[in-house]
């Protein structure tokens, strides 16, 4: 579980980079709003970090992968413009929620503190969710397209980081 939410909240991060190597300074409301979800995204990536090396999980090995797919994704759906920004935001992140929601499931009473983090991020990542709606997600072109084709990526880095 640790190895696949660190993986995913580095690719989030990645995800984020991209998108703002494309705003760079823009001051648009879009832009603002991403920046503050990249910071999160930091946060969580941070703390799964933190867990990473305290009980001694190994990182998935797919990181380099993470590191140019995320970057590319996010700088991709920026230079389709704000909107697809969005899209890809409220994407990712139902898969992210029905993905932690399933952790939190299986979690049980098994440990606490772990099921903690994923519960409060999870909170953050439905927030995001939100947010990129309110900011005009599903106005993108070929929403639909767009939206499926991210959203079965994420299954398969999902799959893919669980395992490797
Ligand atoms: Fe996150
Ligand atoms: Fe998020």
């Amino acid at each position: 579980m640790i190895r696949v939410d660190h993986a995913g909240e580095y690719g989030a991060v990645r995800i984020y980079e991209g998108q703002l190597a494309v705003f760079g300074k823009s001051q648009s409301k879009t832009a603002k709003a991403i920046r503050h979800m990249a910071q999160q995204e930091q946060d969580h990536l941070r703390a799964f970090d933190t867990l990473i090396n305290e009980r001694r999980v190994r990182p998935t090995a797919l990181e380099p992968v993470w590191r140019v797919a995320g970057f590319a994704l996010g700088a991709a759906t920026a230079l389709l413009g704000e909107k697809a920004a969005m899209a890809c935001t409220a994407a990712v992140e139902e898969v992210i929620d029905d993905h932690y929601a399933q952790q939190v499931e299986e979690l049980g009473s098994s440990d606490p503190a772990l099921k903690e983090t994923v519960q409060k991020f999870r909170a953050d990542e439905i927030a995001h969710r939100d947010t990129a709606l309110a900011h005009g997600a599903e106005a993108a072109p070929a929403y639909g397209l767009l939206s499926g084709a991210i959203k079965a990526g994420c299954r398969l880095a999902i799959a893919l980081s669980t395992r490797l």
